[in-house]
Order: C-alpha cells, then structure tokens, then sequence
C-alpha cells in the first residue's frame, strides 16, 4: 500500500474530497491548469486560445463554445468540423440544465438496406468512406441553435478566429501533420476534386496549412446564419458534390435540418447529480447503468487498481452494451425504454448477475428483460466567470470522416452513417452491435456513444467533461468520473490514469499499457476475462470546480488538448 507524497501534500489542500483511499501502487496525482474563474479545455491550442479570449472579453461559456467549435472546425479537420454533428449540455449558474442535438440525420431518400451487397452482406466501404456515408451536418444549426437561446457576443464575432485561422493559415501539430499524411491516399481517393491546400507528399510538424475556401464559407455563415449554410451557395457547392460521387443528400434535407433541444437524462450517483444526454445519443443512460451497477460493489474500498475493481467494472460495460445494442436508437423514430433502463432496480438486478469469481462469456450476456424491473471526435468543456458551463462533444464519426472534402467549399463531410447498423448483428466500426431499433430511416438519427456531460455536488457545479473514442467514449466518462469521485484523484490525474474497455462483443477487455500490470492481468485471466493491450483509449478534457471554487481544467496528454483559464 503506497500513497506518494503529492497525494498527501496536494491532495490536502486542493482535493475535492480530503480523504485518502488506500493505492496499490503510487499514482502521481499532478494538478491541471488552475484558474480563478474561467477555463476552456480542447483539443487544440488554437481552440483553446479562441474560446480564452472571448471569455476574457466578456463573452459567456455558449459564446465560448461557438468560437472553439469553429475554430476545431479548421485546426482538427481529423474531427473538428461544420460537415458532422454532436450533441451539447449546458448549465447556467443558476443550475437550470439545457441539453442540444445537433445529431446529423440520414439523407431522405436513404434506405434501409442501402449498405448491403449482392449478397445482402453489410459493405462498410460505402458507410466508411465516400459520399454515400455523409449523413445531413447538424452543427452549424447547432451553434446558431445554442447562440440565439444564450448567446450574447455578437455571432459574426464569434467566428472571427476560425475565419483569420482558415485564412492566414496555422502551423500543424506533430499529430495533425501524421493524421494528414495518413489520410492522403483516402482524400485521393474518395475526392472527385482534389482538396489541393490538403494534398502534400508529406506533412511535417510546424508546416504551414491554409484553407481558403472555409475561410469563404465560414464568412458566409458569419453573415448570414444557418442560412449561410443550409441554403444559398454552400447548400448550391454540397448538393453538386453530392451529385459528383453518387450521395444522398439534397437541398431539401438540407433545408429541413433542424436540431432539437432535449430532455437532459438526470441521476445521482452518490451525492452527486448527473446531467447527460438522452437518445439519439447512447451515452447518458449507459452512463447511468454503469454507474448504478457500480455503485452496489465496494469499489472504492476495493481501490482503483484491485482485481476486483476491474473485473466489476468490465462485466458492468459487457451487461450495458448489450442493452445499447437491443434497445437504443433515435427516440423519435423508436420507442427507447428509457425509464425502464433508468431504473435502479432494473439496474440492481442486472448488476446481481455479475459473479465476482468469473468474467462472463459474451454468449452468455443478454440485454436485459425490461419488464422484470475510430474513432475521431473532439470534446471541449468551458466555464465562465459566471459559472454557466459547456460539455460539447462534437464529430465526423471517423478521422477525416467521409474523406469527401466539398469542393469549392473546404470542408469534410461525415460518415455517420456507419453509425446506423447496416444490418441487425453487423458490427460498425466501433465493432458495436445494433438492432432494429438504430436501423435506418429517411430522417432519422444514427445512435450515438457521445457523452457530453455535468455533475454537480451538493447543488453546485463539480465536473464538466467528455470525450471522444467511439464505443469507448462511455467507458472513458464513467471511468473518469469514478476516478474522481471514488478514488480521490485529481481531475487531471484522472485524465491521465491509464483505461480500460469493455463493449460485450467482442469478448475483449481491452486496456492501455500501464492500466494492468502482468500480475493483475493473470488474475484477469483467471477470472476468464481475454485481454488485449490498445493503444488510447479516449482523450478526456474535463473542468473540476475545487472546494476553494477555483477550476483545475485538465487536458488529456493523449492528444493535442490544452487547457487554458484566466
Ligand atoms: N460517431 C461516434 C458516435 O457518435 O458515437
């Protein structure tokens, strides 16, 4: 049993709950960015800069959140974008809750059985790559949703740093300038015009990139509004991409496009109170299983690395994907059994089935009997000097989405609608299973893990955070949020700790280097669990407010994420 001294000397002044829980090994508990009264994570410097400084100029956590969502929309084309959609959950500091959809939708004229071949097999190369994969973009109506409800700096302003970055161009990161090099057969491929700004025999950290028709487009949207967008000249340069490589989307869907504000999904866990969102979104009523079921279990006496711990968690995760699979999907298409996965008895009873000697074989797990009772994305978090807070997780679905750059217009499309299932049984590319209930629709939106989400303790903000990472961005979540919350971690130390995953098929607990040491995964082992190392799983950009009210923002060193406050 070890307790390093940063624990002890920090841990008493700044930690959130002052009392130690016994480690199995020292776990450096570093402390994030602190700052007095206002913070932006992201996944970008650049984003981060963005956000700061309208902030700093009296702007408020939603104004925030439109400029780094632009400017992500230019500095991490891998998943930043106006192409895609994401979801938002907001806070203001009077602790009323707001949660947004700006889910994209497929195409109207899209079928069922649009991705099967000859042989009535699921053929991921057209819902992966291309323009048949895009489904209709949900987040420039999403931002202008957000803006005109809680905005107050003028939206034309907002948009300023993407444009001037678009426009002047920035110097690549050391990772964006691999993730280009990679996608360059891709662009080439799916692309009936070459994204030339784009094109480059190879990247190179510090090499200037500009993309001057976003610049173009983004000035139109900074005018105009959603109608910049969804009609006019950006609608005229995206339906005659369609037209060129054979997709789906029209000017009336774009025209239709709306996003929805919906009901937060809300529980407690503890002496906190969880604010997510519900469906088309996946990711806040696994949240509440996984916690449910968590909190049955002595976890935290257990400790964050004890066998025991591991082992519950990862059968907790087998029984809520397979939940997901069966009876998730866009509630305005399907009936979600929300209450009932809700509730904590269904929870409870779910959770009594896991045997702490022995993993579960996959076949062996079923989603439950309700009437008994690549992953690219990007996640921001931001709290203003008011104390209103943003979690946004916002994507193309896959890095570079689509691959299909609009011409004229300089922005990817998504492949969302991989995220459908194809076909009953035929995993995405997350490997996740759907049914009947996430098949496709004209209209509808594709089932979502992205788990923007806020906890609050004793009726004050505590947590903003999220992630991206596909199927594992609702492990990513739960697992940070427990970190803190159960086992005494900072926020940013939180963030670091090494992962886990868990998805029911396939049968695989997957693991960072570093989360499972050859002893623990013996015993792993032993217990029936089929282990495999991966690389990150996930990248958390979270905000904790400290008991002296001061915000330690912590961004994951997986990525590029920077966390900046004032
Ligand atoms: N495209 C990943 C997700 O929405 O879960």
């Amino acid at each position: 049993m070890k307790i390093t001294i940063s624990i002890i000397t920090i841990g008493l002044v700044l930690s959130s709950s002052a009392c130690h829980r016994p480690q199995t090994r020292a776990i450096e508990n570093r402390f994030g960015k602190i700052a007095d009264k206002a913070m932006v994570v992201s996944a970008h410097p650049l984003a981060t800069q963005a956000g700061l400084d309208v902030l700093k100029n009296g702007g408020n956590a939603i104004d925030a959140a439109v400029a780094v969502h632009f400017a992500l929309a230019v500095v991490l084309p891998a998943a930043g974008n106006i192409g895609g959609g994401g979801f938002l959950v907001y806070r203001s500091h009077e602790g009323s809750y707001h949660t947004l959809d700006y889910r994209e939708k497929a195409p109207l004229s899209s079928k069922r059985d649009m991705y099967l071949d000859e042989a009535g097999e699921a053929d991921a190369g057209k819902s992966r790559l291309g323009h048949l994969a895009s489904g209709v973009p949900g987040s420039v109506d999403g931002m202008v949703a957000a803006h005109q409800k809680f905005g107050s700096k003028p939206w034309g302003e907002l948009l300023r740093p993407a444009i001037l970055l678009a426009e002047n161009g920035f110097p690549l990161t050391r990772n964006e300038a691999h993730g280009l090099d990679h996608a360059q057969h891709t662009l080439g491929k799916v692309n009936t015009i070459l994204p030339k700004n784009m094109m480059n025999q190879e990247w190179q950290e510090g090499d200037s990139i500009f993309y001057p028709d976003l610049a173009v487009t983004l000035e139109r949207i900074a005018k105009e509004g959603r109608s910049g967008f969804y009609e006019g000249e950006t609608a005229r340069l995206i339906v005659e991409e369609m037209q060129r490589g054979q997709g789906l989307i029209s000017f009336e869907d774009l025209r239709n496009y709306r996003s929805v504000w919906r009901e937060p999904v809300q529980f407690q866990y503890k002496n906190h109170k969880i604010s997510a969102m519900g469906p088309p979104s996946s990711g806040g009523i696994a949240l509440a299983q996984l916690l449910m079921m968590t909190e049955t279990f002595p976890v935290r006496k257990w400790g964050i690395d004890h066998v025991n711990t591991i082992h519950i968690l990862a059968e907790a995760e087998k029984l809520v994907y397979a939940d997901r699979a069966k009876y998730l999907g866009d509630a305005d298409f399907v009936e979600v059994p929300q209450q009932e996965l809700l509730h904590k008895q269904y929870n409870l009873k779910r959770a009594e089935n896991i045997s702490l000697k022995k993993a579960a074989a996959a076949d062996e797990v079923v989603a439950g009997n309700l009437r008994v009772e690549q992953e690219e994305t990007t996640h921001f978090s931001i709290v203003d000097a008011m104390g209103n807070a943003v979690s946004s997780t916002t994507t193309l679905n896959g890095g570079y989405g689509s691959h299909v750059v609009v011409a004229g217009a300089g922005f990817l499309l998504n492949n969302e609608m991989d995220d459908f299932s194809a076909k009953p049984g035929s995993p995405n590319m997350f490997g996740l299973l759907g049914g009947e209930a996430n098949a496709i629709v004209p209209g509808k939106r594709m089932l979502s893990s992205m788990t923007p989400t806020i906890v609050e303790k004793e009726g004050k903000l505590f947590m903003v955070v999220g992630t991206p990472g596909g199927s594992t961005i609702i492990t990513s979540v739960f697992q940070a949020i427990i970190n803190v919350i159960d086992f005494d971690l900072s926020m940013q130390a939180a963030v670091d700790f090494k992962r886990f995953h868990h998805q029911w098929r396939p049968d695989i607990l997957y693991f960072e280097e570093g989360r499972i040491n050859p002893e623990l995964e013996t015993k792993l082992k032993n217990r029936g669990h089929h282990l495999e190392k991966r690389q990150a799983i996930g990248r958390v950009d979270a905000i904790l407010v400290l008991p002296d009210g001061r915000l330690e923002g912590a961004a994951d060193p997986r990525g590029d994420d920077t966390a900046l406050g004032y």
